[in-house]
């Protein structure tokens, strides 16, 4: 299986991928794609073509994940912020590139069992970028591998929201609002990504420390990892890089780690002796 995988990569990702542990890879990755500005400026070009190189990095990264058997990936391509503080011609662009992406990006996904969905408030987003996402999804429907879910005019905040608002609707329908329970599990299933596990892994390129309003809840507990790699430079290899800082971590969701465990029942032991 391993063989087979690292046949799929070039020769620096295949270096990094040996040294994971296929058995512990994350089921879940978000990534918050930042720094296509700066890339630009650094390079004296206008702000849009750091989100045309932008989207090289998409290809790549997805195309790894897929490829190393990761079950599902979310990118963070298009904030509700974005939308709203952004000049009106860059949005435009965005909106261009995201459609023109996905119309050329079907087939690939295909070939690599990859399929697609979205979080966000799609219904606000232009009538044609919807009905280009619609075609994408239901054209990779079938597909069993990669789940890639592009967060497009997505807050977290106002998924919680929509949640909240859902909840008490459902409620409503099944019984009155007397009956209303909510716990945590009844929360996640009110949230845009009730079909997915929670990240296991968040990565933010260019080296912000925020999470920017992204997947606040689904987060809770997940590894952050910032590299200060801008989104038009990362490739596959960076995320194969994430992913092997991730199994150098351990997990401990409020608990001990093991030789803390060890240590205290150690100490516990000799206290009573
Ligand atoms: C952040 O960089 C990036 C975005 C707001 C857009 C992300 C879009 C892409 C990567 C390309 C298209 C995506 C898909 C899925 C086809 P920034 O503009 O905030 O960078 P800055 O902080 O350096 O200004």
């Amino acid at each position: 299986m391993q063989d087979k995988v690292t046949a799929g990569l070039d020769r620096k990702e295949a270096e990094v991928y040996r040294q994971l542990d296929p058995a512990r890879l994350p089921r879940h990755i978000a990534i918050i794609m930042d720094g296509n500005g700066r890339w630009a400026k650094r390079r004296h070009m206008p702000r849009v073509a750091g989100h045309r190189a932008g989207v090289a990095a998409v290809r790549s990264t997805v195309a790894t994940a897929a490829r190393i058997g990761l079950s599902a990936l979310t990118l963070y391509a298009f904030s509700e912020e974005n939308w709203k503080k952004r000049p009106r011609s860059e949005v435009d662009f965005l909106m261009g590139l995201l459609s023109r992406y996905l119309k050329a990006e079907v087939p690939t996904l295909n070939q690599n069992n990859i399929r697609l969905d979205y979080i966000g408030r799609q219904h606000e987003l232009p009538e044609d970028v919807q009905e280009r996402m619609g075609w994408a999804r239901h054209n990779t429907a079938h597909n069993t591998g990669l789940v890639l879910t592009l967060a497009l005019n997505y807050s977290a905040r106002t998924e919680l929201v929509d949640a909240f608002r859902s909840m008490v609707k459902a409620a409503a329908q099944n019984g009155g609002i007397e009956h209303l329970h909510i716990d945590e599990e009844t929360v996640g299933r009110h949230l845009y990504t009730r079909s997915l596990p929670d990240p296991d892994l968040v990565v933010r390129t260019s080296g912000e420390m925020r999470l920017s309003n992204f997947l606040l809840w689904q987060l809770a507990y997940a590894e952050i990892y910032v590299t200060p790699t801008l989104w038009p430079d990362f490739r596959g290899l960076q995320l194969l890089e994430a992913i092997a800082e991730y199994q150098k971590r351990e997990r401990r969701y409020g608990g001990l780690n093991h030789g803390d465990i060890h240590a205290h029942s150690e100490a516990h032991a000799k206290v009573r002796k």
